[in-house]
């Protein structure tokens, strides 16, 4: 978002709707986004909120209907089989389960050089060398090469996939709740160790979560996710300081989500609104004190509000307007 930075991947206007049978889901809905180079955005909201699509399809693991993504200066989609080979090579994947991203059969040495072995780089004992330096990076050693996933603590799982998305020197990491089914205690360790990597290898990170004080430990950028859209969008400080959008706000409160307490009038209004996903207004109105009462919220497209250049929203009548100085 910063002018000065490098972008190493971005996101224009993506959507993509599943459809089945009992109707159709926006997982994403026109959403957008950049990484800057060594930088972190994470990508926060409650589960359902389209986290994991957007990671698949920034992956290549899945195709927007519509929109375009760039990685590495790459549209993906417009790839040669080889191209698109080439480019998986830099961006890798973290995932939630510490143990099912794992084959179970293989030991730690077979996970980590996959990767290499896929790409066909050095031969056994290169790579073993290579695999080694590999699991000290993330804090782990020579006597785990033979384990199975079994014989790890969910931590040291965690690690292990942490050494394989490195094994081919990627620049970007997506860490899909990478750290999210982990203890406390385990979860600050593999922070600071995913902090230590970025330094030192300049990576760039989506980092995706539902927990906001570990998006606050992490991201220089904050984009958060509602319903298959990104509701706000800016710096650390723009997203918890300034907050501009409702539903920030009531992530930060920790006040639990749910529908406030509602007059009669207001609940009838409620249940005559338009099923969500239909039109362009906006989806938290049920849930959000201001959207249940004026008109434009349900009526009117929203568009993004550019409060700074680096802070964004998509809201009406934003938290602080109302505000006196
Ligand atoms: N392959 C799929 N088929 C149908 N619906 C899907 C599929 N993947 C995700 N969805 C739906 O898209 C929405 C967003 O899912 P997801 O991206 O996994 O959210 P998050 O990672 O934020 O929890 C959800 O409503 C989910 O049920
Ligand atoms: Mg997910």
């Amino acid at each position: 978002m910063s002018s000065h930075s490098e972008i190493v991947a971005s996101a224009n206007g993506v959507s993509r709707i599943f459809r089945s049978k009992t109707g159709e889901v926006r997982a994403l809905d026109n959403v957008s986004f950049t990484l800057s180079k060594g930088k972190t955005l994470a990508l926060v909201g409650e589960s359902g909120s389209g986290k994991t699509t957007a990671a698949r399809i920034l992956l290549g693991l899945d195709n927007p209907n519509s929109g375009i993504v760039e990685i590495l200066g790459r549209v993906l989609g417009s790839l040669k089989h080889e191209e698109m080979r080439l480019l998986r090579r830099e961006i890798q994947v973290v995932q939630q389960d510490p143990f099912s991203q794992l084959n179970r059969r293989h030991s730690v040495e077979r996970i980590v050089s996959g990767p290499l072995m896929a790409f066909g780089v050095g031969d056994k004992e290169s790579r073993r060398t290579q695999v080694i330096a590999l699991l000290e990076a993330v804090g782990l050693e020579k006597e785990h090469l033979k384990r199975r996933p079994h014989e790890l603590s969910g931590g040291q799982c965690q690690r292990v996939a942490i050494a394989r998305a490195l094994a081919l020197d990627p620049k970007i990491v997506v860490l899909d709740e990478a750290v999210s089914a982990l203890d406390v205690s385990v979860r600050a360790q593999v922070l600071n160790l995913l902090r230590k990597l970025q330094q030192e290898r300049g990576l760039t990170y989506l980092f995706i979560t539902h927990d906001l004080g570990v998006a606050h430990y992490m991201a220089d950028e904050i984009a958060v996710m509602f319903r298959g859209r990104i509701v706000e969008r800016g710096s650390r400080e723009d997203v918890f300081e300034n907050s501009r959008h409702h539903y920030t706000v009531g992530l930060l409160s920790s006040v639990p989500l749910a529908t406030p307490t509602l007059s009669k009038a207001i609940r009838d209004q409620v249940q005559s609104l338009p099923s969500p996903g239909e039109g362009d207004a906006c989806l938290y109105r049920t849930r959000c004190t201001v959207g249940l009462t004026r008109e434009d919220c349900k009526s009117t497209s929203l568009v993004i509000t550019q409060g700074t250049s680096t802070h964004s929203w998509l809201c009406h009548s934003p938290v602080q307007d109302s505000i006196p100085a």
